[in-house]
């Protein structure tokens, strides 16, 4: 029941805000990698396509939603439904699900942290061996450096709205934005820079298939923070006179320009470390390009520009992913934080000790589920019951709420706002701030688009991934 709602103090703090959710780990080295595999420019392409015409629409209706009710998920979805008690259970999912991944997200960023501690303390060529990985993520410094995030990202978010989220967004997202940039021009300058360019942007059509395309969606979807219910609740801060239209624009733009940007550090590096790599057998896994393939490639530029310059590369190259990681943790925490200020009336401290607690527990299990405890590594037998592909309850997390959730709670949001909430309320919210957007040709499509392919498009994502 809060009287007077916190507000961003700027649009440009909202574009940030949301800018700094959309830019996350996924950016730096996936979206890279994913396109440098799957046809170059090919899936340059389409992803942008997918960008423009799947994505936007649904960032605005979550846009929408936030900013009418102005009110976290599950509350958006009663208010704007008069309190069905049907559309609760969209709503509870669009916080459980930010929950989940949130969690998910923490233990990533705590290795990350680690890395980025580790090469500051000179330890660089320990990171490079092979096997460092998995003695690190199973040794008791890990819930040190837990400590680390968690205690850095409830700071932020302890100061609320203003003085926590828009805050750290602009000082962290332009920080970012500079470390970027500053890796690009000196990569640029090794050997066979040109090599790894020329796989990253030369067009292949032909490696476009449909196992492709459902990827590079899924990609874009999360890449977008879409299905998090996160858009929804940044929303709920800004006012009525920002225009929703043009800032979702924007954060689109943004974020995937750093991640084509990150492809032009990721992929001259690899190539100049090796030249005759193969891109099919690059993996697929970020978490294993981040911290085993990378910190390699970091190890070897010393040839060149000796330890201690191999070590600030991997310094700038992990603060930069920490940089990224900690503004999208911070938006996905942020919402079920608003849903218990809001929904159960108990102030953000307390919120946030809630949360701590809950997801601390959860996140302590899931980075034991890689070794540390059998069981928790172990526990899930799905699909086929090979003992060998058991799977972890991290993997569980993972495959749950990233595959199969987000494409539900995107669904549910299209269905919510043009079938519930209805198109004139969608119209009508859009243009404030907007004024020529009703009547435009950009109505007309994110009405029959949000209306028709987009939700089948997400329903098979969704029912071919159950
Ligand atoms: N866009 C974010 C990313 O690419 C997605 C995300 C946001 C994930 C917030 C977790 C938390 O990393």
């Amino acid at each position: 029941m809060s009287a007077s709602r916190e507000h961003f103090s700027s649009k440009l703090g909202f574009i940030l805000a949301a800018a700094g959710s959309a830019v996350g780990i996924g950016n730096l080295v996936g979206f890279p990698v994913s396109a440098t595999k799957n046809g170059g420019g090919a899936f340059l392409v389409v992803y942008a396509l997918f960008v423009i015409f799947i994505c936007l629409p649904v960032m605005m209706a979550e846009m929408a939603m936030g900013r009418s009710a102005q009110k976290d998920p599950l509350g958006a979805y009663n208010k704007l439904s008069n309190n069905s008690s049907k559309w609760r259970y969209p709503g509870f999912l669009a916080v459980l699900t930010p929950f989940m991944i949130g969690v998910f997200y923490m233990v990533i960023t705590v290795w990350i942290f680690g890395y980025l501690v580790q090469a500051a303390m000179g330890n660089l060529d320990a990171l490079a061996n092979p096997s460092n990985f998995g003695q690190f993520i199973n040794q008791t410094s890990v819930f040190y450096y837990m400590i680390g995030v968690g205690v850095l990202v409830n700071l932020i978010l302890l100061g609320g709205v203003k003085q926590g989220i828009e805050k750290a967004a602009k000082v962290l997202m332009p920080a970012l934005f500079v470390l970027l940039v500053a890796l690009v021009a000196y990569v640029l300058t090794l050997d066979n820079a040109s090599a790894g360019l020329r796989y990253y942007v030369v067009p292949d059509f032909s490696k476009v298939n449909a196992s492709v395309l459902n990827g590079a969606l899924s990609q874009a979807f999360f890449s977008l923070s879409l299905g998090m219910g996160i858009l929804m609740t940044y929303a709920s801060y800004i006012s009525k006179k920002e225009n929703i239209v043009g800032s979702a624009k924007m954060v689109a733009v943004t974020d995937s320009l750093v991640a084509f940007i990150a492809g032009l550090m990721v992929l001259p590096a690899i190539f100049s470390f090796n030249p005759n790599t193969n891109p099919a057998e690059l993996s697929d896994s970020s978490v294993s390009m981040i911290f085993v393939y990378l910190p390699k490639i970091f190890l070897a530029m010393q040839q060149d520009i000796g330890y201690m310059g191999a070590s600030i590369v991997a310094v700038v190259f992990f603060l930069l992913v920490f940089f990224a990681a900690i503004t999208s943790l911070v938006s996905i925490i942020e919402v079920p934080t608003a849903t218990l200020i809001e929904e159960k009336g108990v102030s953000r401290f307390k919120a946030l000790m809630i949360l701590a607690g809950s997801m601390g527990i959860l996140t302590i299990l899931c980075t034991m589920s890689f070794g540390m405890s059998e069981w928790l590594s172990t526990m899930f037998n799905y699909g086929d019951h090979d003992p060998a592909t058991k799977k972890s309850l991290f993997d569980f997390i993972y495959d749950v709420f990233y595959d199969t959730i987000l494409p539900l709670n995107g669904l549910m949001v299209c269905l919510f706002v043009m079938y519930r909430w209805k198109k004139v309320k969608l119209t009508e919210e859009l243009s404030q701030g907007a004024p020529n957007y009703a009547g435009s040709f950009t109505e007309k499509y994110v009405n029959f688009s949000l209306s028709t392919f987009i939700p089948f498009i997400l329903a098979l994502i969704f029912i071919n991934t159950v």
